[in-house]
């Protein structure tokens, strides 16, 4: 069921499900959340069986304000706290070492926890009402409010594709970043980006004062970390991703029998047969990234079968967007 999230009663009612232990989706301003009590397991377990998703693939806690992290991490190193200052409420996550005891479903058993303070009015409004409930519920687990391995839902709408009509909802309308948040984790010593966002590269080691080390240039054990799969946010339909050049040689090659075929790049392209669904990414990664999953969605709900793809600009502010096709395209 769908309910608008502007309405405080909406939220209130949204804010009671929680409390009793039941999951209700909401908005952030990246994609829409999964979310559940992440202070109690067996809410948590709920997430993980709706989704699909193995146990232990951590889950996000998404907070109203920074103080109240302390109530999941044992430890806020001072970069942390540049980091928070510098993007909360907004599009970061950040992984940091876990209060013993605390959120164990929701952390997948790990000794860290991830968390995340969402930018969204529906989102703070609801994680406010979540806070001053007796007794609080001080975070929402919340990953990304789609089956495992599949695209994000950057809509209301596309939440109820993903779960049905029995989801309790809350709609924010589309989101405006559009893919998931920066994650960076700063429980072992020097910063690591283990996946890029849309913050830019530059104010992230702007804001921690230090360069981001990438996860190969680290040692040490690695979280499982499902967005960080190598396959993942995958549509139905098989993606590949083709330069221009090759784009257009394929395309005039194409019969008029040729399989169902949409193509999304910047270049100017001439396909021969009018059946080839001709989309144009946008100049701008702000742009491609807030339509890119509803994209691959429409693909998929015109039966698509195959989607090419022409792999963004190299410049670091589509790393985000490039990471994200390229393990659609793993799939
Ligand atoms: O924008 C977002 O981050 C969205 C919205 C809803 O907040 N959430 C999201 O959650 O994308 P999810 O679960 O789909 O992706 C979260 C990623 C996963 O790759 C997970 O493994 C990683 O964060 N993660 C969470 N806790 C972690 C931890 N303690 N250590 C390492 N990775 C962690
Ligand atoms: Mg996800």
């Amino acid at each position: 069921m769908i309910l608008d999230g502007a309405s405080s009663e909406a939220i209130a009612r949204a804010a009671q499900a929680l409390a009793r232990g039941e999951l209700v989706a909401f908005p952030t301003e990246t994609v829409y959340g999964l979310g559940a009590d992440a202070s109690r397991d067996e809410a948590v377990a709920r997430i993980f069986d709706a989704k699909g998703r193995p146990r232990d693939h951590p889950l996000i806690v998404h907070v109203c304000d920074a103080p109240i992290v302390a109530q999941f991490a044992s430890d806020v190193p001072a970069v942390a706290k540049r980091l928070m200052d510098a993007f909360w409420p907004g599009p970061l996550t950040l992984i940091l070492p876990r209060r013993a005891g605390v959120a164990e479903g929701a952390a997948g058993g790990h000794p860290t926890v991830g968390v995340r303070c969402p930018a969204h009015p529906v989102a703070h409004a609801l994680l406010v009402a979540c806070a001053a409930l007796d007794p609080p519920v001080p975070g929402l687990a919340g990953p990304s409010a789609n089956r495992f391995g599949r695209v994000s839902p950057t809509t209301a709408l596309h939440v109820e594709e993903e779960f049905g009509s029995g989801l309790l909802v809350l709609d924010g309308g589309p989101c405006r970043v559009g893919i998931e948040s920066t994650i960076v984790d700063v429980s072992r010593g020097a910063p690591v980006l283990l996946r890029p966002g849309m913050l830019p590269l530059d104010e992230l080691e702007a804001a921690c004062g230090e360069r981001l080390l990438l996860p190969h240039e680290v040692a040490g054990p690695r979280t499982a970390a499902a967005g960080t799969l190598e396959a993942h946010y995958a549509p139905r339909a098989k993606l590949r991703l083709m330069d221009a050049k090759m784009l257009q040689t394929a395309l005039d090659l194409l019969g008029e029998d040729a399989p169902n075929i949409a193509v999304y790049a910047r270049a100017p392209l001439r396909p021969r047969s009018h059946r080839i669904r001709l989309r144009r990414m946008p100049d701008s990664a702000a742009e491609t990234a807030r339509q890119l999953f509803a994209v691959l969605r429409e693909f998929d709900a015109q039966g698509v079968q195959l989607i090419w793809v022409e792999p963004p600009p190299e410049a670091s502010e589509w790393d985000g967007v490039r990471d994200r096709l390229r393990r659609a395209a793993a799939s």
